[in-house]
């Protein structure tokens, strides 16, 4: 029997990327940030020089990228087209890119379509912006995780610090409302909460303490009925 699938949507900086790395690692799943997809995709549109309004090409592009995830010294990293491009898609001019390639449709259908593949055999946690609702949307477990604009800011520039990237928390907190507005109004897959998620407000809890409510609603499921071998 497949392993269930856990799927975790929120807004930049609710603390996903962490939280689902440590329920991964706890029940011996494979953990997939989709997020980072979308940067590889902005990444590559970058360098190429292709402009954002030219949607075809992208979506060319992104068809053609052999994007994969690999386990290297125990660390989860990306790879596109061969190279290891886990710390370039974390740069300021990447992340702002992301989020207009991420609401063009063909990126999207592409890396929904992989990221349907990385999960079909379950024992996952995948996390983004439209698991529970488009990528998985029978997904067992779903949860939406957020937290207040100020403590989203703070955590994304303490992460960006402890990376070596200089990061300036005034300007964050406008890249993250920027990015969330336009991930939320977006024509294809907005960001929203599935009606069947959990919502976790994260401001006065500890990343652990948020793995352990998604561990504990993972096994609560297991005793329902749903397989967890
Ligand atoms: O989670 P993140 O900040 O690394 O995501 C980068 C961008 O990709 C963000 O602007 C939203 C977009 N994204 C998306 O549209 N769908 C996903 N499943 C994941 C991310």
């Amino acid at each position: 029997m497949r392993k269930p699938i856990i799927a975790i949507d929120g807004p930049a900086g609710a603390g996903k990327s962490t939280v689902a790395r440590i329920v991964a690692e706890r029940l011996g799943y494979i953990y997939i940030d989709t997020g980072a997809m979308y940067r590889a995709v902005a990444l590559a549109v970058l360098r190429s020089g292709i402009s954002i309004s030219e949607h075809a090409k992208i979506t060319a592009l992104a068809k053609a990228l052999d994007l994969r995830f690999e386990k290297v010294d125990n660390e989860q990293r990306l790879f596109s087209d061969g190279e290891d491009v886990t710390e370039a898609i974390r740069t300021p001019e990447a992340t702002r890119l992301s989020s207009p390639v991420s609401a063009i449709r063909g990126v999207r259908n592409r890396l929904v379509e992989l990221q349907r593949k990385m999960g079909e055999c379950g024992g996952i946690v995948m996390e983004g912006r439209d698991i529970g609702t488009v990528v998985f949307p029978n997904a067992e477990i779903k949860v939406f995780l957020t937290a207040s604009a100020e403590e989203r800011a703070r955590r994304r520039t303490e992460e960006l610090r402890q990376k070596g990237i200089e990061a300036d928390m005034s300007r964050i907190a406008a890249d993250i409302a920027e990015r969330d507005l336009r991930d939320s109004s977006r024509v294809h897959a907005p960001l929203k909460q599935a009606p069947d998620a959990v919502l976790i407000e994260t401001d006065n809890m500890t990343a652990e303490q948020v793995a352990d409510a998604i561990i504990e609603l993972h096994n609560a499921r297991a005793i329902e009925g749903c397989s967890t071998q």
